[in-house]
């Protein structure tokens, strides 16, 4: 994958500098141009010479022009190279780039061109373990994931401050083929492509604080949006209510009821080719939505009852009104789990479902694994093993190809 491939490399800096010249090489006899970016502490450990050596192109460690004055320098490299790039890789990526990089500070070369980046964005932490599993560390890197970017764990082991535990840069070798995986992973075959996708669950009011909700975390859906967006498609994400990060390149409009979730696709569904309905959907909303709090009445035992209704079914309205349109569902189901997929299927139209079981382990509510069967149209039935969600969402889209 890396034949021909355009790499911006950003060094922070790390003791584990060093290992970065081994991945330039790597890199270099891998086929790839490789230009990088080194912020000025990364230079104290290794000098700018030894990568430009290695990588045969000029380092870039400060965004100014070496010579304001009649330089030919635009002073925009940072755009160029966010152009550039077909995939970015920051490593060694200190707790310092990896709080700028969360909170979209331009503070240097690697921090701006990150921003300007259109490609996938690659950061190998490394770091002393209690810098490593600082709270405001891990929330970052969680901020980090949320927006679709791609995190290489940092080993277990020894640490150069002679303390033990996680936050060693990985070897080189495993650094190159993770970058090399993340470029098989995002092709830019979904490239003028549409698609509109639903996640999390819908919230049904009860009254002004209270509603009848589901346990969806909406993360499939959400990685759903962010490898398509990563595959070049222009992405509609309707989103339920979710704590979740917008991932990068996707247009979000949240909405909280089934009422709102369908509206939306409604709306939005003649602008796009392709429907992915990963939302868990109420089937039913109280007909009755109380304007003031319910009060509690009497102490102990007493009864209450919720009248409901159904809500629309937004899968069947789309099968009566799409035109060309690709429409993916999915099954979540208990028992009789295939056969009851397959109806489901027939009945709305769908050209693809996905089917998953929350008893299987590893898949269900709020997890970051999923295990699903694919079944097509047609009737073709493929069971995917336990991977991450984002595996799971690029198995999908592949259907799409
Ligand atoms: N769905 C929908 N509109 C609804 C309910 C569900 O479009 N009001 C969609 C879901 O987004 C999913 C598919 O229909 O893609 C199947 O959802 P699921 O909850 O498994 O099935 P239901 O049709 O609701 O049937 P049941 O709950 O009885 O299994």
């Amino acid at each position: 994958m890396l034949a021909d491939k355009h790499i911006v490399l950003g060094v922070t800096g790390g003791i584990s500098v060093y290992k970065m010249c081994t991945a330039v090489r790597l890199l270099k006899k891998a086929g790839a141009q490789v230009r990088v970016l080194m912020t000025r502490a990364a230079t104290e450990f290794v000098t700018p010479l030894t990568f430009s050596t290695l990588s045969q192109e000029e380092v870039t460690v400060s965004l100014w022009p070496a010579d304001p004055h009649g330089s030919t320098d635009r002073g925009v490299k940072h755009i160029d190279l966010g152009l550039w790039a077909d995939a970015m890789l920051v490593a060694p990526a200190t707790a310092n780039t990896i709080a700028h990089l969360a909170h979209g500070a331009a503070e240097d070369v690697i921090t701006s061109t990150v921003l300007a980046l259109r490609a996938p964005l690659v950061i190998a932490p490394a770091m002393d373990v209690d810098m490593w599993e600082h709270p405001a560390t891990q929330a970052n890197i969680a901020l980090l994931k949320e927006r679709g970017h791609f995190i290489i764990p940092p080993e277990s082991g020894e640490l150069a401050s002679g303390l033990t535990g996680a936050g060693r840069l990985p070897e080189p070798d495993v650094i190159v083929a993770y970058l090399n995986d993340v470029l098989e992973r995002t092709p830019r075959d979904l490239t003028g492509r549409r698609i509109l996708i639903t996640a999390g669950p819908t919230h049904e009011p009860i009254d002004p604080v209270r509603f009848i909700g589901n346990r969806s975390s909406g993360k499939m859906g959400f990685a759903l949006a962010n490898a398509a967006a990563l595959r070049g498609a222009d992405v509609t994400l309707v989103a339920g209510p979710v704590a979740l990060g917008t991932p990068k390149n996707v247009r979000r409009i949240d909405v909280e009821t089934a009422q709102q979730m369908h509206d939306a696709v409604m709306d939005e569904l003649p602008r796009h080719t392709v429907l992915i309905m990963a939302a868990a959907v109420a089937d039913y909303t109280p007909v009755q939505v109380a304007e003031h709090k319910i009060k509690k009445l009497g102490s102990h035992a007493h009864g209450i009852s919720l009248e409901l209704r159904t809500t629309l079914d937004i899968l069947h309205d789309v099968a009566e009104r799409k035109t060309e349109q690709t429409v993916i569902g999915f099954a979540l189901e208990t028992a009789n789990e295939l056969e009851h997929a397959k109806q489901k299927l027939e009945k709305k139209k769908l050209d693809l479902i996905v089917l998953n079981s929350p008893n299987d382990p590893g898949a269900g509510f709020g997890t970051d694994t999923n295990v699903v069967t694919l079944i097509t149209r047609e009737g073709n039935v493929t069971k995917l093993p336990r991977m991450p969600k984002f595996d799971v969402a690029c198995a999908i889209l592949d259907r799409l190809r």
